[in-house]
């Protein structure tokens, strides 16, 4: 392409600051001023002043060749808009979703601080968030919604009652959901979890304590006389902090189970560094070097 460019040099500092300098001492006698110019002078005033007089044009040499790159660029994007349209369709279909349910039980509510009720209350928005970009999204419902939580949710977050994808009902979830299908995971339960159920619901506890309220749901589940669980932890990972996790750690561990198939992985993935977990071997031991491949970001960075 002919290179249509305005090729006027323009004047470089020096020369501009040499003729403004002339120009302010010749101000107000510009005329005779100008006369007394030097030659050499006088063909850098008035390159400048060619300078000046294509000032316009040359702006308008930019936005032509602006609008020409833009046309370009739509017709690049027109030749190949076929296959950006099959990328995303085939993206769309790898999105499998899942059968299982998770609860969150809101029913906790009173038994919290208004920080607690604002800290549960982004644990969910991030439970939501994960769940709308998994690959296998797990059927998501909120149960017992109500008092502190749902004003925190319509004062700052109004936009909750459009969420796609998710149940929320006011309702105890053990009017939702039939209670042969419930499994209420509770760190304090005997039973561990070895495989997840696609046909069951598992409840996770809509509460940020701190510990000050030990063994609630477990005690709850057994109230209700429903299936209850602990995650694999203590098999798969050995841990410097007690095993209590938060809503959305739980949550994500799920997820992360459903796409990896392993619940190793899924630990890894999601743990936090400073929960300090170490896979074990499978006798249970802590393995130093299997890490390797299986650390998070956060270990990665730690160990760099
Ligand atoms: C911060 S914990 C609440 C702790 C609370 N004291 C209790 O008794 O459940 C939030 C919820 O995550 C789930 N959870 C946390 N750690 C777990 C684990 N190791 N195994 C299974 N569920 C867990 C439980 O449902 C729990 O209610």
């Amino acid at each position: 392409m002919a290179d249509d460019r305005v090729k006027v040099e323009a004047p470089n500092q020096e020369e501009k600051d040499e003729i403004s300098q002339k120009n302010v001492s010749s101000n107000g006698e510009s005329a005779a001023g100008n006369q007394a110019l030097s030659k050499r002078q006088r063909k850098k005033l008035l390159k400048q002043q060619k300078w000046e007089e294509e000032r316009e044009l040359r702006k308008q040499r930019r936005k032509q060749r602006k609008q020409q790159r833009r046309l370009e660029r739509q017709n690049h994007q027109e030749e190949d808009g076929g296959d950006t349209q099959n990328a995303r369709k085939r993206l769309r279909r790898e999105v499998m979703p899942s059968a299982l349910r998770i609860i969150v039980d809101c029913s906790f509510d009173n038994l919290m601080l208004i920080k607690d009720v604002c800290k549960l209350h982004k644990q969910i928005q991030r439970c939501y968030a994960e769940n709308r970009r998994a690959l296998h999204p797990v059927q998501f419902y909120l149960t017992s919604l109500g008092g502190q939580l749902k004003q925190s949710m319509d004062e700052k977050d109004k936009g909750w009652v459009n969420w796609k994808d998710i149940t929320i009902k006011m309702e105890h979830y053990s009017e939702v959901v039939p209670k042969d299908d419930l499994v209420y995971l509770t760190s304090d339960s005997p039973n561990v979890l070895e495989e997840l159920d696609e046909k069951k619901a598992y409840v996770i506890g809509g509460l940020v304590d701190h510990n000050h309220h030990k063994g609630i749901t477990f005690e709850r589940a057994k109230e209700l006389g429903i299936n209850h669980a602990q995650l694999p932890l203590s098999s798969f990972v050995k841990m410097n902090s007690r095993k209590v996790l938060a809503v959305n750690h739980v949550f994500e561990i799920i997820l992360a189970y459903l796409e990896k198939g392993s619940w190793q992985e899924a630990f890894f993935t999601i743990l936090p560094q400073r929960k300090g977990a170490v896979a074990l071997d499978q006798d249970g031991t802590a393995d130093k070097d299997s890490d390797s491949d299986s650390d998070t970001p956060e270990q990665t960075e730690k160990k760099d």
